[in-house]
């Protein structure tokens, strides 16, 4: 038996955020969650951290760490998602004020202190926000970019194209700035974006499965799924809504659910209708450097089953 995966969770809850921290929660025999660290994006901090401690508290884990990182992206105002995730952020159930305690030290500083305190390679970030707050520990901190294992993102779009603008991604569109130093840093990176996560499209048979389990954790699922993809329901014209963040996680526990090639991200900040796109060069036609792995191919009803299997133990 092999440790667990030493992780760091950087979110901002989200419904989305919320099943994908409950996932890894749920496999304590494969990860190892350090601590979460919440950013503005979905909703602004004050829910993000907020709702990070709830769902921490609906799995049962008031010991998880939880700490409030930055409140603004670097350098543009914040833009939220209200309109996608309720004015909580969480919308779908009504959830008690959380009482586990929020961390004293900044989200950033935990970052950096975690990656200097263990040894090099063995903390993976796992990004589900705007990479605001890993952008600026490497810039405060420029010596833990080498210690990082690996970030897993879940951000960016290519083949998918935008959803926050005809070319750009939420994730990234939030802070464009912050992305684009993330894959210049050199850290190695796995993207599950868009164009993985339209294929982890709910179910409504998947929705009556997380009920039938007649567990506060299945009931909560249940109530956020249902909230959520009436949105992307609507906007898509599909079934179900794309379960975006938990991918990152999946990655980590069945990585054989995927498939993706290795290839050039640049983040576009200039363009005046494209701020923001991750421009994926798929085909290999710029010559640059390849510094991502960018997810394509999913097994979506393995990742279902998987999901389904771990929040059943919780
Ligand atoms: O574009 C989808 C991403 O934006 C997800 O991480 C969702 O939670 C929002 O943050
Ligand atoms: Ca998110």
């Amino acid at each position: 038996m092999t440790a667990p995966r030493k992780i760091i969770i950087d979110t901002d809850p989200g419904q989305d955020d919320a099943v994908a921290i409950l996932l890894a929660l749920a496999s304590p025999d494969e990860l190892d969650v350090l601590g979460l660290v919440a950013v503005a994006g979905n909703v602004p901090l004050a829910l993000t951290e907020a709702n990070a401690r709830k769902v921490c508290e609906v799995a049962g884990r008031p010991d998880v760490k939880v700490f409030a990182g930055c409140d603004r992206p670097i350098a543009q105002p914040l833009l939220t998602a209200e309109h996608v995730h309720g004015a909580t952020g969480l919308d779908g159930i009504d959830l008690p004020a959380p009482t586990m305690p929020l961390q004293a030290q900044h989200g950033v500083d935990f970052i950096i202190d975690t990656l200097r305190a263990e040894p090099p390679g063995t903390v993976t970030l796992c990004t589900l926000g705007a990479l605001t707050n890993v952008a600026t520990a490497f810039a405060r901190a420029p010596d833990v970019v080498g210690r990082v294992a690996e970030l897993v993102m879940m951000g960016g779009a290519y083949f998918e194209v935008g959803n926050i603008t005809p070319a750009a991604e939420f994730n990234i569109y939030v802070d464009p700035e912050a992305a684009a130093a993330v894959f210049a840093s050199g850290v190695k990176i796995t993207v599950a974006s868009l164009d993985v996560s339209h294929k982890a499209l709910t179910s409504r048979d998947w929705v009556a499965g997380m009920r039938a389990l007649g567990t506060r954790v299945g009931e909560v699922v249940a109530a956020w799924t249902d909230f959520f993809e009436r949105f992307d329901t609507a906007k898509y014209g599909s079934e179900g809504a794309p379960l975006h963040d938990p991918l990152v996680i999946a990655w980590l526990l069945r990585p054989d659910l995927f498939t993706g090639r290795q290839v050039n991200v640049e983040i576009e900040l200039e363009g005046r209708f494209t701020r923001g796109m991750t421009v994926a060069d798929w085909w290999g036609v710029s010559g640059r450097a390849a510094n991502a792995f960018w997810l394509g191919g999913l097994d979506r009803d393995g990742f279902y089953a998987l999901l389904s299997e771990r929040l059943a133990r919780l």
